[in-house]
């Protein structure tokens, strides 16, 4: 058994969430985290609400609203979301939390010790018309890099690189189009280039291990080559104060929320390990140099997750060329993979709230099954080049794989039984094709097991739903609806008793996909209690200022393990109510209608 972490992106309080942000990280970690439960593994999977930063503040602006309560709102929905699609977080919880801001202190504080934040006149952007801070990512102009013309003053969408706004040619306002006007300002930068070296080996180490997804790697030494120092402090007054003399009570001066974000999972690591009374145990995450971890996000994450937090981490412990001591943490953990994911466009159009065309996921899960959503972001999701949603293939995919292939075999297995015995019957001696059909499912658990833990769940589900075709035409070879006859009564009860042995076995394969339905099919064959455990929202009071949050936790303690169980000869089954709703074809019209209408 090992410490396994599981490292999911924080996705911003600005909204709810769309279909592109839940199939880049949060579907991908999931089925990952609950395989490796599955699997043995001592799985700690947390993340939160990313509540800083100027988007947030522009946003609380404009809505007439404190940013407080702004993230207050949007991280209850993003909870609620995030639970409802069944994400098993151990805990999620969120950035404005004491505790986070402590945590955030203590690692800037010792890279600051250890001589890696070093302090540096900078020219930042105002409003020449109200004479405050312009946010780099309201500045836009042409990518020095690139040529791109609607470069963000932090980062060029198009060709990835993250920018300087002093950098951009032709600057301009996105608030009101004026030209910023640049003024001097101390900042803290990130010493980048004293942590190359290590960073350096650290990602050499890691592309020999192979096990990366090429396009990750590649990315991420090539910006070794452009490194330089990063400003990790902004002039806003809305985020984490600086912990040193002559920061900590300047209002305008705070940490940069990409600073504080990436730290999140450690804090949450922290505050897990605080709220269940044993404030050390996180440390058998964090500082065992055995336990792997494993970081979801979508591409345009990567940049944070291979750099800055590996160098945040360096720094902390004291690895760098100006050496240094790790402070009160230790020396804690890099990622082992950064497994980021592409984008997901829907009906060829890029996913962008801005850009308009949005699915939100509330209104998936209000008008579908969780289930659904979760297969086609496996089956099709964005997993190692960019993907499209259409509604057309979400039905499609619905019916004919989960209703027509799934639901269909778990339900004239389920109706013959019933039907014939009212119970799951008993095996007389197996014929060869019995033998054939049990090995095949058999096998699946090493496919399928294999595929997932190294993250290629399109393959994985795939090989599943093969299986789950080779059961279905065992079924159709065998038919066991023609054995009417009283002298085929033995044979009838050991086909259906080798299906019903199929169904289990397949449920298992699929449940880190589908747990929801994973949970029905084992009530259907008379299993008691809850097969997958569910994560649950809780109201919790913070650790160190009382005030109350919603959380998402669970107690997955109870996860199968990832092998066949026998199934229990006698066990009732009753007639089944089909585990998944077939979609009628006029879905597509009237969602194409809906986005159309917006
Ligand atoms: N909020 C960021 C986004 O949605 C992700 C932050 S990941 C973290 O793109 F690790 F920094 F938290
Ligand atoms: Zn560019």
């Amino acid at each position: 058994m090992t410490h396994v972490l599981s490292a999911v992106a924080w996705p911003y309080a600005n909204g709810p969430r769309h279909l592109g942000h839940v199939a880049g990280f949060g579907v991908p970690s999931d089925v990952f985290s609950r395989y490796m439960r599955m699997a043995g593994h001592d799985v700690l999977m947390v993340s939160g609400s990313d509540e800083h930063g100027t988007p947030i503040l522009v946003l609380a602006e404009k809505e007439g609203v404190t940013p407080v309560e702004l993230v207050d709102k949007n991280h209850e929905i993003i909870a609620h979301e995030l639970a409802d699609l069944g994400c098993s977080y151990d805990l999620y919880t969120r950035t404005t939390t004491a505790n986070h801001y402590a945590v955030c202190q203590e690692l800037f504080h010792q890279n600051w010790l250890n001589g890696y934040m070093v302090e540096q006149t900078t020219r930042g952007a105002i409003s020449p018309s109200t004479g405050r801070t312009l946010p780099d990512r309201y500045i836009e102009g042409t990518c020095p890099i690139c040529g791109y013309e609607e470069a963000r003053g932090d980062q060029c969408d198009n060709c990835g690189n993250q920018l300087d706004p002093t950098e951009l040619k032709d600057p301009r306002s996105k608030v009101n189009g004026e030209v910023p006007e640049f003024i001097e300002t101390q900042h803290f930068f990130l010493d980048l280039p004293a942590l190359a070296e290590a960073l350096g080996e650290w990602l050499d180490e890691r592309d020999a291990s192979g096990t990366w997804r090429p396009n990750v790697i590649k990315f991420s030494k090539n910006i070794l080559g452009e490194i330089r120092p990063r400003a990790m402090t902004r002039d806003i007054d809305w985020g984490i104060p600086v912990p040193l003399d002559g920061w900590r009570d300047q209002p305008t001066k705070r940490l940069y929320v990409w600073f504080d974000a990436v730290v999140g999972y450690l804090s949450a690591s922290i505050e897990w390990a605080r709220r269940i009374g044993e404030p050390e145990r996180w440390r058998e995450w964090w500082n065992d140099p055995e336990a792997p971890s494993y970081y979801f996000m979508g591409k345009d994450n990567i940049t944070f997750h291979s750099q800055i937090w590996p160098a945040e981490l360096l720094g902390y412990a004291g690895e760098g060329a100006k050496g240094g001591e790790p402070g009160e943490y230790g020396r804690l953990n890099l990622p082992t993979e950064v497994v980021s994911s592409e984008y997901l466009t829907m009906e060829g159009r890029q996913f962008s709230s801005s850009r308009g065309v949005v699915i939100y996921v509330r209104d998936v899960l209000d008008r579908y099954q969780p289930d659904a959503l979760r297969y086609f972001i496996c089956a099709a999701g964005p997993e190692n080049q960019d993907s499209d949603f259409t509604w057309r293939e979400f039905v499609q995919r619905t019916n004919s794989e989960l209703v027509a292939g799934w639901g269909n075999l778990v339900n004239r297995t389920a109706s013959m039984i019933a039907k014939n015995y009212g119970e799951i019957p008993a095996a007389g001696p197996l014929q060869p094709e019995d033998e054939a059909v049990r090995a095949a499912v058999l096998t699946g658990f090493e496919t399928v097991g294999d595929l997932i833990s190294r993250h290629r769940q399109k393959m994985a589900i795939a090989e599943a739903m093969r299986v789950v075709g080779e059961v279905n035409k065992y079924v159709t070879d065998t038919a066991p609806f023609k054995l009417k006859g009283e002298d085929e009564r033995e044979r009838l009860g050991t086909i259906l008793h080798v299906l019903a042995q199929c169904v289990s076995d397949l449920n298992t394969i699929l449940a880190p996909f589908l747990p929801h339905s994973s949970n029905a099919v084992h009530a259907t064959f008379g299993g008691e209690g809850q097969f997958m455990p569910m994560p649950r929202i809780e109201e919790v009071a913070d650790l160190d200022d009382g005030r109350a949050y919603p959380v998402i936790t669970g107690d997955y303690t109870a996860t199968p393990r990832w092998e066949s169980r026998p199934v229990t000869v006698g066990a009732p089954v009753a007639k089944p109510t089909p585990i998944f709703t077939k979609l009628d074809e006029s879905v597509v019209e009237e969602e194409l209608a809906r986005l159309g209408a917006e």
